[in-house]
């Protein structure tokens, strides 16, 4: 048996929770052992809780972090503090840390994996990019033989789902953001969405990966959506495009790379063109391996809870997939305009 204390009941700590309760037996016979969901932090005494989190609920994230029993901890509160001090802490325990937290990754990532990695824990954060789609683990291991030369990719659901709203059924911005906050895509300030930053961190997370030196998300030329309206979706679409938020990394020369978010223009025949509503897609081109795609739902409760389950798992297994970043003298370039080769 190995107990978990979840940060955080939300959405994606919710969805956690509830997968693994409802794949409980399945989850157990693969792993070989059972995953006990311990105690659960939590910040508003007056909300109303499921029955699953009677008995394990607490206020003060000490109770979890000073558990000697807690072997793995989940943070799902989002935010850069206290998800970060909570997470610094936990691996200084020698616990194990999940997270979906592209803020808290995207910034401080490198030294997280650097306390990690002296602890002899897993840092693990499948979920900070694209939701249910795996790519961070799939970039690291699948793809560990290539040079990377490009990503791009469709990295935010929330402004997916509202530029799909607003070219397919004319919805407004605002209803589609509305929407979108309902179901739970977006996050709790959807200006880091709607502005292109949440995009900005997941890109950063991605190229650190790929080009194996940890880019910070101030280095990525960021534009939103909030300047599209109907008109433009309605004469890109008379021009035969699709206006899509895309997050891109591209080597520009040997050390160089460039990387950015902004609204592109997409040709309907692209397949970057197709991904509708909260999906999420990242076409990835290596040096041997050619072009690959990973897509899927990039945000939502089971999806993430899918990749975040997941990395429980790989964390209770005891393997900790180490990231090590060497400096590979890589320069990110100044973009001066936004480009598009589609
Ligand atoms: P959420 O629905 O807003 O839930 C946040 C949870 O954290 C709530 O239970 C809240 O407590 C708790 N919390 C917040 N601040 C706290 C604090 N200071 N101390 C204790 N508890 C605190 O958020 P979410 O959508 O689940 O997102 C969680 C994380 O996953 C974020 O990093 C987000 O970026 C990431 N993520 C989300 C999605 C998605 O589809 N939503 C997908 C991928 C990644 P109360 O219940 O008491 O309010
Ligand atoms: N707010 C994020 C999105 C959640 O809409 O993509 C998933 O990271």
């Amino acid at each position: 048996m190995i107990k978990v204390g979840i940060l955080g009941l939300g959405t994606v700590g919710s969805g956690v929770v509830e997968l693994l309760e409802k794949d409980r037996s399945i989850i157990t016979k693969k792993l070989g052992k059972e995953i006990v969901v311990e105690k659960i932090l939590v910040r508003n005494p007056s909300k109303q809780r499921p029955d699953y989190a009677k008995g394990k609920i607490v206020f003060n994230a000490d109770e979890i972090l000073n558990d000697p029993e807690i072997k793995v901890v989940v943070e799902l509160i989002g935010g850069e503090e206290p998800a970060k001090t909570y997470i610094e802490k936990a691996l200084k325990k020698g616990k194990h840390v999940i997270t979906a937290n592209k803020e808290v990754v995207s910034k401080y990532g490198k030294e997280l994996l650097e306390i990690a990695k002296q602890q002899n824990v897993a840092f693990l954060f499948e979920a900070s990019v694209a939701g249910g789609i795996p790519i961070i683990r799939p970039m690291k291991r699948c793809l560990a033989a290539n040079r990377i030369i490009k990503i791009q990719g469709i990295l935010n659901g929330t402004t997916n789902y509202i530029l799909t709203q607003m070219q397919e059924n004319k919805k407004t911005f605002q209803e589609a953001l509305f929407e979108a906050q309902k179901l739970g895509y977006a996050e709790s300030n959807p200006s880091a969405d709607v502005k292109g930053f949440d995009a900005a961190r997941k890109i950063s997370i991605l190229s650190s990966i790929a080009f194996n030196t940890w880019i910070t998300p101030d280095k990525v030329y960021t534009e939103g959506i909030e300047k599209i309206g109907i008109e433009d979706i309605k004469y890109a679409a008379e021009l035969g495009y699709v206006i899509k938020l895309i997050a891109s990394a591209r080597k520009v020369s040997d050390n160089d790379i460039e990387i950015m978010v902004c609204p592109t223009m997409i040709n309907q025949n692209h397949p970057l063109s197709s991904v509708r509503g909260v999906y999420n897609a990242v076409l990835v081109e290596g040096d041997a391996v050619g072009e690959v795609m990973f897509f899927g739902q990039g945000a939502g409760k089971m999806a993430t809870a899918s990749a975040v389950v997941a990395d429980i798992m790989e964390a209770a297994s005891g393997k900790n997939c180490e990231y090590n970043f060497v400096n590979c003298d890589i320069n990110v370039v100044d973009v001066w305009t936004c480009k598009s080769d589609f």
